[in-house]
């Protein structure tokens, strides 16, 4: 597959604040409705919290050094809101800024290229106050962070993120439950969802006006690749309904500018839209630059509930089912043309858009040997598959600019604490030493060949 990845296609890694900051109370840093709810108890398996992570805050030289060695040409984070905004109102904290300021002249000065991502989950407790997701007021408070972010590093960062995976944010985070705020409340996910394409709408704004010419703008999306359980009838409707909560939802406003009729109809018993005011979907489907792509795994759906298998969040009577082998650590079924089809599906949304794969990877249980090696070929294979996978979709027509992998380091994997392991880069958490996994000596080759996927000799693939 060599060859098949166009010049300036640029390879990277990513990673979010809350996942390896640690720090949490440095230089003025105030909660993040994550600490509360890492804090509470039950919410995270293990009790554990993102108080302490990877401790970049203190040791991003040295990560931003091994980016270097690995030779990413971009880095992928987030900012943490209240670094930069630890109490209500427009008052910076000069502190938090100069961290952010400080890791981006490290990175430049590294040849490595900053993205940031403005909100990768962790908004301030003090919204969450005041109604978080659920209050249209949020998406103007965003706004006002996105314009400081834009005024203050817009000089020296060429792309900006608006949002990372706001399926996550609305569904998992006030459907579910099973992450930051931890609502269960159908209604409250499909209002979440709305306020957050604002603050995206209404954050591009900022961004396009804070921003120096030639600086690029997006959002990131994880859209769901869905498939039904069985060829049944109920089944294929179960998966026509995951469609709709899981993709429609955010695909419709931001590409047509319109809410889905069958979205609307699915959802009438539950919410009747009315927080969707006029002049909201002109905003939400302004021009971006590019869209990001987060995928990890297919979603199986079906009418029947089954055992390890959770309610789709947001919809009564639909329900995830297990996944076949191969899978990784999180029990994802490890399916690389998922990534090539949903390429190529995106591609038809807003022809012409291009595209980055803003996360990608997998969890597997890592182990360091007696001469502090990690052996993780599996990680390998699953990257060099996805690799090839982008190039497929390269193949196929798709306007695919970059791949960066999930994650630079093994971190704080939300609800799973630190026992679901993605990095590249191996983390000893009680001593904080890094180690460069087998998969990041791949990783490197990869980029260093351009795109080398299964066909690396050395592939045991
Ligand atoms: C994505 C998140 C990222 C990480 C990976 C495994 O949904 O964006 O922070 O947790 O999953």
């Amino acid at each position: 597959m060599t060859g098949l990845f166009p010049e300036g296609f640029r390879w990277g890694a990513a990673t979010a604040a809350y996942q390896i900051e640690g720090a949490v109370a440095a230089g003025g840093r105030t909660p993040s409705i994550w600490d509360t709810f890492s804090h509470t108890p039950g919410a995270i398996l293990g009790g554990d919290t993102g108080d302490v992570a990877c401790d970049h805050y203190h040791r991003y030289r040295e990560d931003v050094a091994l980016m270097a060695k690995l030779g990413l040409a971009d880095y992928r984070f987030s900012i943490s809101w209240t670094r930069v905004l630890p109490v209500d109102g427009r008052s910076v904290n000069q502190a938090g800024l100069d961290f952010y300021s400080e890791l981006v002249d490290e990175l430049l000065g590294h040849g490595v290229r900053p993205l940031i991502t403005l909100y990768h989950w962790d908004l301030p407790q003090y919204l969450q106050d005041r109604g978080g997701w659920t209050n249209r007021e949020t998406a103007q408070r965003f706004a006002d962070f996105a314009s400081i972010i834009a005024e203050r590093l817009g000089d020296r960062v060429p792309s900006f993120t608006t949002l990372n995976e706001p399926w996550c944010s609305a569904f998992l985070g006030h459907a579910s439950g099973e992450h930051a705020p931890g609502l269960r409340d159908n209604a409250a996910a499909f209002t979440a969802a709305h306020h957050l394409l604002l603050a995206h709408g209404l954050g591009v704004q900022a961004l396009r006006a804070g921003l120096p010419a030639g600086r690029d703008v997006s959002i990131t999306l994880n859209p769901a690749v869905i498939r039904p359980a069985s060829a049944a009838q109920q089944d294929q409707e179960a998966a026509e309904l995951a469609d709709l909560v899981g993709n429609r939802v955010f695909l419709d406003p931001l590409f047509h500018a319109r809410l889905s009729p069958e979205l609307v109809a699915a959802t009438a018993s539950v919410t009747d839209w009315a927080f969707v005011r006029e002049g909201d979907l002109g905003l939400i489907s302004s021009p971006i630059d590019f869209l990001g792509v987060n995928y990890y795994t297919p979603a199986i759906v079906g009418r029947a509930p089954v055992e390890q298998g959770n309610p789709w969040p947001g919809i009564d009577g639909v329900f995830a089912h297990p996944h076949t082998d191969p899978q990784t650590a999180m029990g994802w079924q490890v399916e690389p043309e998922g990534l090539t089809n949903l390429l190529i599906a995106l591609s038809h949304e807003r022809p012409g858009l291009p595209m980055v794969v803003t996360e990608n990877g997998s969890a597997y249980p890592d182990t360091v040997d007696a001469h502090g090696q990690i052996f993780d070929g599996e990680r390998s294979c699953y990257l060099r598959a996805h690799v090839d996978a982008v190039a497929a979709a390269i193949q196929a027509g798709v306007d695919v600019r970059g791949y960066l992998v999930w994650s630079l380091l093994d971190n704080f994997e939300w609800a799973w604490g630190y026992s679901q392991r993605f990095g590249i880069i191996h983390v000893d958490f009680a001593t904080q030493e890094r180690r460069l996994k087998e998969s990041g000596k791949a990783y490197a080759q990869i980029i260093a060949a351009h795109g080398l996927g299964s066909d690396t000799p050395d592939s045991s693939c």
